[in-house]
């Protein structure tokens, strides 16, 4: 299957399949059509070094769910998988926030825990992928949705080994806190496409500003 190039003007490409062999990782070559800098592109990349332009941003949501649209339609394919998987029945904790509900998002956390701590949770408002529409946090209806000892499910093992063919990610890995600045999140799922997902899978990469050339984002540079 051939998908069109995007903005980045480059020629179309074969979809990659699941499984396939080819370990790219991309960077200034990148054969995958992608745009890391527009707030409503699938790919991309916001975290403490780079902010959503404009700072308010806010995607086109789907119809049903606080996603923006392509989230969506992945979401649903993810929650059918697990369920014919018999791993568990997915629900949505936490899509689309907006700039004024990160802002209490970031001030709970800041209130309870003081700012280091804060800052390894939660986003400041205009730099979370929460307000791109693109990341979940998922968890199961057997936790009630919440996503407190998640990644002890089976349902969590389930995402982490194949949520990449739905075209997520899991954004923020165990041990990788000094590229993402956050601590594990085996709950916060982040769509990408899975022309990038499974590209990231097959070249065992699983940071998404490595995989792209871009620096760690450890903390705010202003
Ligand atoms: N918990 C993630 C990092 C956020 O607030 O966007
Ligand atoms: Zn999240």
């Amino acid at each position: 299957m051939v998908i069109p190039a995007q903005a980045s003007g480059q020629a179309p490409i074969a979809t990659p399949t699941p499984g396939a062999s080819t370990p790219i990782v991309c960077g200034v070559n990148c054969p995958y059509p992608y745009d890391y800098d527009s707030a409503a592109s699938p790919q991309v990349v916001v975290n403490k070094a780079r902010p959503l332009n404009p700072l308010t941003y806010k995607p086109v949501l789907d119809k049903w769910l606080p996603l923006a649209v392509p989230a969506a339609s992945g979401y649903r394919a993810v929650k059918k998988a697990m369920a014919d998987a018999g791993v568990g029945t997915l629900c949505l904790n936490s899509g689309y926030r907006s700039f004024a509900t990160q802002t209490s998002t970031y001030n709970r956390d800041l209130s309870r825990y003081g700012k280091t701590v804060a800052e390894h949770l939660a986003a400041h408002p205009g730099y979370s992928e929460h307000q791109t529409g693109l990341a979940i946090d998922v968890s199961t209806t057997a936790l009630g949705c919440k996503i407190t000892n998640f990644g002890a499910t089976k349902a969590a093992n389930w995402l982490a080994a194949n949520v990449y063919k739905y075209g997520f990610i899991i954004r923020y890995p165990a041990g990788k806190t000094a590229y993402t600045g956050y601590q594990y999140e085996p709950w916060h799922i982040r769509f990408v496409g899975v022309d990038i997902s499974v590209a990231m899978h097959n070249a065992g990469e699983v940071v998404l500003e490595k995989f792209f050339g871009l620096p760690a984002a450890p903390s705010y540079t202003k």
